[in-house]
């Protein structure tokens, strides 16, 4: 059997503490070796917990060698800057969304992943769902008919204002926190070429960052296909597919915890029925599969490449109002 993936954690970071270090533990494919953080005494007691080792500093997972592979949940706009230094240090990395700011700077982690050969992971861990599989396979089997129009909404509610995602100067603001997640659906289902043909972001009273957004976008073949997605708002975290002869429905889609039993509701010619779907951890099969990626030698996951494109469109085509 193949010896796991070392892993080293970048901050001691919530997702990391609630999803992630768990999703390493569990996972036959990886351990954690250690955990750093701008603080060595924080560091120490989540390191205490994984029972790995603490180390002080980011700097210092990139010089360890039992390290192989760094998972980085930095602010987003500290992603860039760190994916760099890990890939240039010959870590495999596998980092939280979105991968950078800018459509260019992705596209040179990208290239700069594939020339070492190394693992370039952008931790959007619904794809790794079985759920979305099996809504394609309908599709595929025309259960709804031919497509016509897909819609996709992820918010959430409002954050304390210290929180990362009000801040500015640390990447923060709706399209590039719960945005990332109706888009990737839109490509997931839709397929490359997208289009935005408008888009509008607000900042609600007492933000520096906008705190919701929507977007019209056609796919190549003009269906339409509408997302939003907020940071101030009743949770909400869903898509529907529409077709000639019916309709999907998926709820709960993105971010499910592990022993939630999916439905997907299935409308069509002969009544409206719920399709049940086995119950999957998708940290679980997101770290397996970033796991397989690095010691296959490496592979850059190039559909980032194309939602950074789509970010940056929805950005520019936004009016921003408040
Ligand atoms: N994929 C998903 O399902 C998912 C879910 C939630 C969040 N996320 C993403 O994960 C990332 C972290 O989110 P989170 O909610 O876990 O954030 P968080 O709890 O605020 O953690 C961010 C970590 O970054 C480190 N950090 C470095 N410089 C910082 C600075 N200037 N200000 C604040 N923290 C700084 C800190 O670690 P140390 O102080 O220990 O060094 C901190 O613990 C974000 O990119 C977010 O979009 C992804």
């Amino acid at each position: 059997m193949t010896a796991p993936l070392r892993i080293g954690v970048m901050g001691c970071a919530d997702i990391a503490r609630r999803r992630m270090l768990p999703a390493f533990a569990r996972a036959a494919r990886t351990e954690v070796v250690a955990i750093a953080s701008r603080e060595l005494a924080r560091a120490r007691e989540l390191a205490a917990v994984h029972g790995c080792r603490a180390v002080r500093g980011y700097e210092a997972l990139l010089t360890d060698e039992e390290v192989e592979a760094v998972y980085v949940p930095l602010p987003a706009a500290l992603h860039a800057e760190w994916t760099e230094a890990a890939l240039l240090a010959g870590k495999h990395v596998l980092v939280e969304k979105p991968v950078s700011l800018r459509r260019e700077t992705t596209g040179r982690l990208v290239e700069l992943a594939t020339s070492r050969r190394l693992a370039l992971m952008e931790n959007v861990m619904f794809v790794h769902h079985g759920r979305h599989a099996a809504v394609r396979k309908l599709l595929a089997e025309e259960a709804i008919g031919e497509l016509r129009g897909f819609e996709a909404h992820f918010t959430v509610p409002r954050r304390p204002e210290d929180d990362i995602r009000r801040q500015p100067e640390l990447g923060g603001g709706a399209l590039w926190d719960t945005g990332v997640y109706p888009l990737r659906a839109a490509r997931y289902f839709l397929g490359p070429g997208l289009r935005v043909i408008g888009a509008s972001l607000v900042r609600s009273r007492g933000h520096r960052v906008e705190s919701a957004g929507t977007a019209l976008l056609a796919a190549p073949e003009g269906t339409g296909i509408h997302v939003s997605f907020g940071l101030d708002h009743a949770y909400r975290s869903s898509y529907a597919l529409w077709g000639t002869g019916g309709s999907i429905a998926v709820d709960r889609a993105f971010t499910p915890a592990a022993d939630h039993r999916p439905v997907i509701r299935l409308a069509d010619g002969t009544g409206v029925r719920d399709v049940f779907v086995p119950a999957e951890d998708q940290a679980h099969n997101t770290v397996g599969a970033f796991a397989a990626a690095a010691r296959a030698g490496g592979a850059a996951d190039g559909v980032c490449l194309e939602q950074a494109r789509l970010l940056d469109d929805v950005r520019a085509a936004a009016s921003l109002h408040g």
